[in-house]
């Protein structure tokens, strides 16, 4: 296992960070967690998961998630992967990876890192693509800010232009955010026999979960779609209250073409 991922950005960080104090803080649900952010004498409240925002100000993914709230999340899946694809004699550098909800790149630098051969990003924010160019430019051999519940034909012929056998999903799952839909989607452009690596909150497997994303994921594993390779529960990071929040990372073979009705059903 390599040491704690600390991404150094080349970026003079101009911004006062405040969490929430612990009585503001304590019994926030992971959707409504906010902080603080003062830029030029002005402090204003930020939603965590309002990830446009966050986007926005150069340093402050990095600093709120990475170093004030621990997420290790990215190399946590990566050495998942890494592991896998050792034991498995796959060499990283013939393959192409689908970095989905790819924010401003820290997950694309953990691949390029392992050696992937080629990483194309998708996001749905046009913020997160801004960021991504700023903050890690030359990562992405492509990069497109869309909605894989909406494609059109040119958007489906662009990424089909990819040989992806690769697709990764990092802190983007769950709690709304992609949704059953696109996440099939996006395993449908990889390759049958492609590899994919993500995380997922614990209740999502174990729980019934209202947004059905959990019972879909549980029905890929179930009918064979995906064939689980590894998976560990860890801690993704710590809540604005510090409490640790258990995730579980896996990395799973595509099996076949996941059928859109068991995502549309979700
Ligand atoms: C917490 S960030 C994770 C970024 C990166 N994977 C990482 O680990 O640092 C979540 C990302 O998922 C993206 N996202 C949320 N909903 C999405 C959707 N429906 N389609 C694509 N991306 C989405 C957000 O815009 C955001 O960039």
């Amino acid at each position: 296992m390599r040491g704690k991922l600390i991404t150094t950005l080349d970026t003079a960080l101009d911004f006062a960070l405040h969490l929430p104090p612990s009585d503001a803080a304590g019994g926030l649900d992971q959707d409504e967690e906010w902080c603080e952010v003062t830029i030029d004498d002005e402090r204003r409240r930020i939603r965590l998961h309002d990830y446009a925002e966050i986007f926005g100000v150069p340093g402050l993914y990095e600093r709120l998630f990475q170093e004030s709230l621990e997420c290790d999340s990215p190399r946590v899946v990566g050495d998942l992967l890494a592991e896998q694809l050792g034991e498995n004699g796959i060499d990283p550098a013939r393959l192409t990876a689908l970095d989905f909800g790819a924010g401003n790149g820290m997950v694309g630098e953990v691949l390029d890192d392992l050696g992937v051969g080629a990483i194309v990003g998708v996001d749905l924010l046009e913020e997160a693509k801004d960021a991504a160019f700023r903050d890690r430019p030359g990562l992405y051999e492509d990069y497109h800010a869309l909605d894989l519940t909406a494609l059109s034909e040119d958007d489906r012929s662009d990424l089909a232009e990819h040989d992806f056998d690769l697709m990764s999903c990092v802190a983007a799952l769950g709690f709304g955010d992609i949704p059953a839909v696109a996440f099939a989607e996006a395993l449908n452009f990889v390759s049958d026999g492609g590899w994919t690596a993500f995380n997922v909150r614990d209740r999502f497997f174990e729980e019934s979960d209202p947004t059905g994303f959990g019972g879909f994921l549980r029905r890929l594993f179930r009918e064979g779609a995906l064939e689980k390779r590894a998976q560990v529960r860890y801690t993704h990071r710590v809540s604005v209250d510090g409490e640790p929040l258990r995730y579980l990372a896996v990395v799973a073979n595509k099996q076949g073409e996941i059928p859109m009705d068991w995502a549309a059903a979700a």
